[in-house]
């Protein structure tokens, strides 16, 4: 069977080479992927930036088996899975290897079931004993700065960043190999923002991998050690943070950072802008 067929690099949680995602029926088939090829290695954070539309969460959904492919593979700890069936993929989710926190953490969390039942759900369906969920349940909740009061609510009831941190707590209740956050504090203020990359930053020391998507390179920068940039379906610079961030190659990653007046004393100019812009193909 090809589905555990190992791959080329073995030692890495994510390897996806040469992949394309179209959407859409036959006559109006749009390309949201084209080529892509990234590796994960385990206990690294990669930075996954590009500007809305640019296949960002089109990435992250294919890895889980959300989207269909068009072509090229998709290896999680080495073993191919980009033929699996529907049933196959589901099964992947359920035992939480890999583990996505949806770009709208309303999305992520079930609005029906208690803070306490959506963290415990994943442990159950991986047959954890209950008294060992609770435990890790409370020991998770203290790592995302979330008080026990909040188990007995409905996602309704927390604040925007409270329910982000549920959703990153719950993300990591399994102890996957793999965390995708999907643009997971763009919809926070700054105070909640800092707070959830410094979580982000703790969790690099256990030994998960994170891929953290965002528009911004500034909040990816602080956390990321590599930093991949999607432009219209493609890869256009993968690279370690400081050269990406220090040596940009590509001129798109030359106007995201000059739209990062943090990385870089100040903005890009209009007119340097107009000329980067101008190097981009049409
Ligand atoms: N289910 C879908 N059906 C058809 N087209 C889609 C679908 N989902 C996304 N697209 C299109 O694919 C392209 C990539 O979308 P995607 O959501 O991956 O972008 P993104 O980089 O995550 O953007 P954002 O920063 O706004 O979240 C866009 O042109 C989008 O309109
Ligand atoms: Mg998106």
């Amino acid at each position: 069977m090809s589905d555990n067929k190992p791959t080329g690099a073995a030692s890495s949680v994510l390897d996806v080479t040469s992949l394309d995602v179209h959407y859409g029926p036959r006559r109006r088939r749009r390309q949201a992927l084209r080529g892509v090829s990234l590796s994960v290695a385990p206990g690294e954070t990669l930075g996954l930036i590009g500007e809305t539309g640019s296949g960002k969460s089109t990435l992250a959904r294919a890895v889980l088996g959300l989207v269909p492919t068009t072509s090229g593979t998709i290896a999680i700890g080495g073993a191919d899975v980009t033929s699996h069936s529907r049933r196959q993929w589901r099964g992947l989710r359920r035992r939480g290897v890999i583990q996505y926190v949806f770009q709208d953490p309303l999305r992520s969390l079930d609005p029906d079931l208690t803070i306490e039942e959506s963290l415990s759900e994943p442990l159950r369906v991986g047959g954890v004993p209950r008294a060992e969920a609770a435990e890790r349940i409370r020991a998770y909740l203290e790592r995302v700065r979330l008080s026990e009061e909040l188990l007995g609510r409905l996602p309704g009831e927390l604040s925007g960043g409270q329910r982000q941190r549920v959703a990153v707590a719950r993300a990591l209740v399994t102890r996957p190999r793999l965390v995708i956050l999907d643009e997971p504090v763009s919809a926070l203020d700054s105070a909640n923002r800092v707070q959830i990359l410094e979580i982000l930053k703790e969790l690099r020391a256990d030994g998960t991998a994170l891929v953290f998507i965002s528009h911004d390179l500034g909040s990816v920068a602080g956390v990321a050690d590599r930093v991949a940039v999607l432009y219209r379906g493609e890869l256009v610079e993968v690279g370690a943070t400081d050269t990406v961030v220090n040596e940009p190659q590509h001129p798109y990653t030359r106007l995201l950072l000059g739209s990062a007046p943090t990385l870089h004393g100040a903005p890009a100019t209009r007119a340097e802008r107009e000329a980067l812009r101008a190097l981009l193909p049409a």
